[in-house]
């Protein structure tokens, strides 16, 4: 409770820009995020047993490799609402020498604007794989499979690629029949892809994410999950989401990631972390209705179907 104490005083010192400058400062609240969040919530739906509730601020845990430069390189396939809003917040941390390209379908010359608004490097999809530390795919699910075939081939062993879409059958995506029989949603983009995922900005719309982030330890500072099976991909995440504005739980594995998908609890609620745990328990794995294709879809988002 020190640390947490100790790092929200510095982030005033800095009024609203939560960005710490000096490299030991970074890596403390980077090892304060880490504890409070790795894996102390973590649980397995087989088991069912209830998320351990305990916030762990005892400040031992180990950190990435990664969580100790300075700088990334991230790459974010798609430039819509999620991606533009991804990529303002990931470069206003310049001085943390994030470097962030963006791309879409359309190569980096359809771009300009979107560089321009977000400071972003625009780019192209098969450019931007090779030497990027995080990778984003942050696409309408229904396209994941038009990505190039074998993208992620030669990405570094250590990348780690970030899932924030969701399954919309009856307004964008249409029947995705893995997921009808029962594939949750990123696991099914694993399959896509051929390469592990984390699951991540799904849960908040993206004005949301744009604009409701606070500094680390305000009080009822929005949480969202955290989905994965690599714990040093998840603590890398973990950190990225402290430094847009947000805390961050752990939902366990990609095998418990349903509890984060649309219609659950967690879903655009914009809880803080204890709500997070709480809704993340009150998940039930039941597709419903809503969620389902029907032999209509897909409509619009004005016009379900
Ligand atoms: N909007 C939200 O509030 C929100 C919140 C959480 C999660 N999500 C989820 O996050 C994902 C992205 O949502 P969004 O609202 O940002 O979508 P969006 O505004 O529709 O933007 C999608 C972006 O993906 C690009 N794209 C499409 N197919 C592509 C391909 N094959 N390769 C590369 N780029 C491609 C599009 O550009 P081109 O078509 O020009 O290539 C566009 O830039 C969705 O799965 C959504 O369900 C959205």
């Amino acid at each position: 409770m020190i640390l947490l104490a100790g790092a929200a005083l510095r982030d005033g010192d800095v009024g609203l820009h939560y960005l710490i400058d000096s490299a030991s400062a970074r890596n403390e609240r980077r090892l304060i995020a880490a504890d409070r969040h790795g894996g102390c919530s973590t649980w397995h739906d087989e088991t069912g047993a209830a998320p351990d509730d305990s916030i762990h601020v005892s400040g031992h845990a180990p950190l990435h490799p990664l969580d100790q430069e300075s700088s990334m390189n991230i790459s974010i396939i798609g430039a819509g609402n999620i991606g533009k809003v991804l990529a303002r917040r990931l470069v206003e941390k310049g001085h943390a020498g994030h470097a962030v390209r963006i791309a879409n379908s359309r190569g980096g010359a359809s771009l300009q604007a979107v560089a321009q608004q977000t400071g972003a490097t625009a780019s192209n999809v098969p450019d931007m794989i090779a030497n990027a530390d995080v990778i984003v795919v942050t696409i309408p699910l229904a396209k994941v499979p038009q990505l190039p075939k074998g993208l992620f081939d030669n990405a570094k062993p250590s990348a780690v690629v970030i899932d924030t879409c969701n399954y919309y059958p009856r307004q964008r995506d249409g029947r995705i029949d893995g997921i009808e029989a029962g594939a949750n949603e990123s696991r099914w983009v694993e399959e896509q892809i051929g390469h592990p995922v984390v699951k991540v900005f799904n849960n908040i719309y993206a004005a949301h994410l744009e604009g409701m982030g606070k500094p680390a330890g305000t009080a009822g500072r929005i949480a969202l999950p955290v989905s994965g099976d690599d714990p040093k991909a998840k603590q890398i995440v973990f950190g990225l989401v402290d430094d847009i504005g947000f805390d961050a739980v752990d939902t366990g594995t990609i095998a418990d990631s349903w509890r984060q998908q649309p219609g659950s609890p967690v879903y655009t609620a914009d809880l803080d972390a204890q709500g997070v745990k709480d809704a993340l328990a009150r998940a039930s794995k039941e597709r419903t209705a809503d969620w389902k294709a029907t032999s209509a879809s897909p409509g619009t988002f004005d016009h379900p179907a």
